[in-house]
């Protein structure tokens, strides 16, 4: 019998994984935009760091661009990916009568308006994020060039001199590490006592779970697998949370083709996760490979329960209710 001569191996499948409320929510607004307007529907950047779903929206009439000029003039609606837009965008959008849809998460927008408060408020502020990732991008692009500094580690959060060290207010990145997030704000409060923190972590729930599940099954895994895409912020966070909790190897990977089998030879007990742009089909795909080498027991291991869901934009909401 062949499954027998296989090695056994128990996949500790995390809970939750993949998809969050805000990823959910901007692919179905490309998908109710098609429906409703017809294709092309035209979005800008990537709707969710996943090439798979880019793909399966493409497939159905959705064109991706990076900026607004590559849209031909007509009356072709365009969408805002879930990572958000500095105000210029839907500014210039407006500007040449084109017909948008804002699929920016909630949360990001939360922060969005976090950031217009306090400097209407008069406090400088700090962004703690990623450089040249598009939710930074978005977020430093609501107040006016050189209002928002940037920090991206605990050595720039040493080294920042503001210009009013009294008057500070940080805000973060949705999906940033959580350890390193809390020692850079350590810091930060070390060197200026004063400085306000959000009412509610900016990090969200979804980046917050999974990389809590991550902490719980990673100790007890010779390997972890998170599935998910390089440029997907979240995705590389649980690989890094993987490797610091004590998993000897972690690798991130967006199909099954892509995995590098020699990695993970003899190892018993591998845990799976998915980032929030990752979806669940994926994660089958990928557990199904490792059952073609290896006798699979699956255990789910849940660290939280997720209900969140937000509201769609108003245009679509008739269309969804069909
Ligand atoms: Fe929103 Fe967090 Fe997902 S900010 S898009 S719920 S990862």
């Amino acid at each position: 019998d062949q499954a027998a001569a296989k090695p056994k191996l128990t996949v500790l499948l995390c809970a939750p994984r993949g998809f969050c409320a805000g990823v959910d929510r901007a692919i179905q607004i490309v998908e109710l935009a098609l429906e409703k307007y017809g294709p092309p529907v035209y979005v800008r950047h990537e709707i969710v760091h996943n090439k798979f779903v880019v793909e399966s929206l493409r497939a159905k009439g959705a064109v991706f661009v990076e900026e607004l000029d590559e849209i031909p003039e007509g009356d072709r609606p365009v969408i805002f990916s879930a990572h958000g837009v500095p105000k210029s965008v839907p500014a210039d959008a407006s500007a040449r009568n084109m017909f948008f849809l804002d699929a920016t998460c909630p949360l990001v927008s939360k922060v969005h308006k976090e950031a217009q408060l306090h400097h209407k408020r008069g406090h400088d502020i700090v962004l703690i994020g990623h450089a040249g990732h598009p939710e930074v991008i978005g977020t430093m692009g609501q107040l006016p060039e050189g209002t928002v500094s940037l920090i991206e580690t605990e050595e720039d959060a040493r080294a920042f001199q503001p210009k009013d060290p009294d008057n500070l207010a940080w805000i973060t990145q949705t999906t940033l590490s959580i350890d390193d997030t809390s020692a850079i704000v350590a810091i930060l409060k070390e060197r200026f006592p004063s400085i306000l923190a959000p009412h509610k972590d900016d990090i969200c729930y979804a980046t917050t779970n999974r990389q809590e599940a991550v902490k719980e099954v990673a100790p007890r895994a010779d390997a972890m697998i998170v599935v998910g895409a390089p440029n997907s912020s979240n995705s590389q966070r649980l690989r890094e949370v993987a490797e610091r909790a004590g998993c000897p190897h972690s690798a991130l990977v967006q199909r099954a083709s892509e995995i590098d089998w020699q990695d993970f030879e003899g190892i018993s007990t591998l845990a799976v996760t998915a980032g929030a742009s990752a979806p669940e089909v994926l994660v089958e795909e990928i557990i199904e490979a490792f059952a073609n080498r290896f006798d699979v027991t699956v255990e789910v291991v849940r660290t939280a329960e997720e209900t969140i869901a937000f509201n769609l934009p108003r245009e679509l909401r008739a269309t969804a209710a069909e």
